[in-house]
């Protein structure tokens, strides 16, 4: 079991361990960051029926008596006001207390669905994120970010609200599917441009068939996924500036998800496909990446994006509402090398021609 701190511009500081089979060590970190003899429980629906056995067990380990628990259907279809509300309505309706923990557990949808109902309710529980997909552990359980969707967008009605502690098992990712695994990839490959090229020369030399076999040989890449995280968390918790980097490759891919009705795309194929358009932009405004490189990637994925092909003007468009996104115009994240980001107000014929680009790449 290793431990992470994430540090925050408000002064909060939590735990992030990361292990394999490790429930055993769960009482003594509930304990250190809770302690609470009663919590509610907010699950994704097929995590809860793969691995419910195990999940109970652990938090029997704790001796909690579990107030009442929400199960979340897997989908960003789940991430809105109708479960929201089931939660809200649950966890007082059973007896919550302004002191009693919720208990997220699941992947992005479930944590940032999750995580914005323990923001509101009583106006802040304590939070514990216990993330089971890659792409939670690796960013959407990290640094407080919680939203459910609205019907103009993604993401649109949220807040900060950081955890007490995450809880990493990789013995959950091993019923991932592969969809849900190269969802997790995305975000780690965009460490490599944004903050550190190594991480992205350990993705490469990665076997996706040996990783899914045995999850526990994620564990360091995980790890250095959060510290970069941590390392932006630590001096820009509430996006006043750096940690708009995050979002390479997010704002051409936030398009394409909504362009698809949060449908045709996986969040993780969407970045995947974004940064693409990134590194293009990129190397049209000076940079000078082989694209090739991150293209090696694409047997990994199944992104069918050709019937996007004549609805650039839509996808720039959706660009425009995008939270980054100013009078000014389309603001992007951008790289000058490896590890050098940059956020950039972006000319709408760049951004035509790198959409074309990843459409002649990915056709
Ligand atoms: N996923 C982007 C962020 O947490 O800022």
């Amino acid at each position: 079991m290793e431990e992470l701190q994430v540090e925050t511009t408000q002064g909060e500081t939590y735990p992030v361990a990361i292990g394999d089979h490790c429930s055993e060590g769960f009482p003594a970190f509930w304990n250190r960051i809770s302690g609470s003899s009663k919590a509610v429980v907010v699950i994704d629906e097929r995590v809860k029926s793969l691995h419910g056995d195990s999940i109970t067990h652990m938090l029997s380990l704790c001796d909690l008596e579990i107030l009442y628990e929400h199960q979340v259907p897997s989908g960003e279809a789940s991430k809105g006001w109708e479960h929201l509300r089931d939660i809200i309505d649950g966890a007082l309706n059973h007896g919550l207390l302004r002191n009693t923990p919720v208990i997220v557990i699941g992947g992005g949808v479930t944590g940032d669905l999750g995580g914005f109902a323990a923001s509101c309710l009583m106006r802040g529980v304590p939070l514990i994120h216990i993330p089971t997909t890659l792409l939670a552990m690796v960013d959407s359980s990290i640094g407080g970010k919680t939203a459910i969707n609205h019907t103009r967008g993604k993401n649109l009605v949220g807040a900060f609200y950081q955890p007490q502690g995450v809880w990493m098992d990789t013995q959950w990712l091993k019923t991932l599917e592969k969809r849900d695994w190269v969802n997790g990839m995305s975000e780690i490959l965009k460490y490599g441009y944004i903050a550190d090229r190594k991480v992205f020369d350990q993705v490469a030399d990665l076997s996706l068939q040996e990783i899914r076999q045995q999850p526990d040989t994620m564990i360091d890449l995980i790890r250095q996924s959060v510290r970069i995280k941590a390392e932006i968390v630590n001096q820009d918790t509430k996006e006043k500036g750096l940690r708009a980097v995050l979002n390479f490759g997010h704002t051409f891919g936030h398009a394409m998800e909504a362009l698809g009705d949060y449908g045709d795309l996986a969040h993780g194929e969407a970045v995947y496909a974004g940064m693409i358009a990134a590194l293009e932009a990129s190397n049209i405004r000076g940079a000078r990446f082989e694209v090739q490189k991150l293209l090696s990637f694409k047997d990994w994925y199944d992104i069918r994006i050709n019937h996007f092909k004549d609805r650039i003007d839509e996808l720039i468009a959706l660009m425009k509402q995008d939270k980054k996104s100013t009078e000014n115009g389309i603001r992007l994240v951008l790289v000058h090398d490896w590890a050098r980001p940059y956020v950039a107000v972006t000319d709408e014929g760049v951004i035509r021609t790198s959409f074309q680009r990843l459409f002649e790449h990915l056709s």
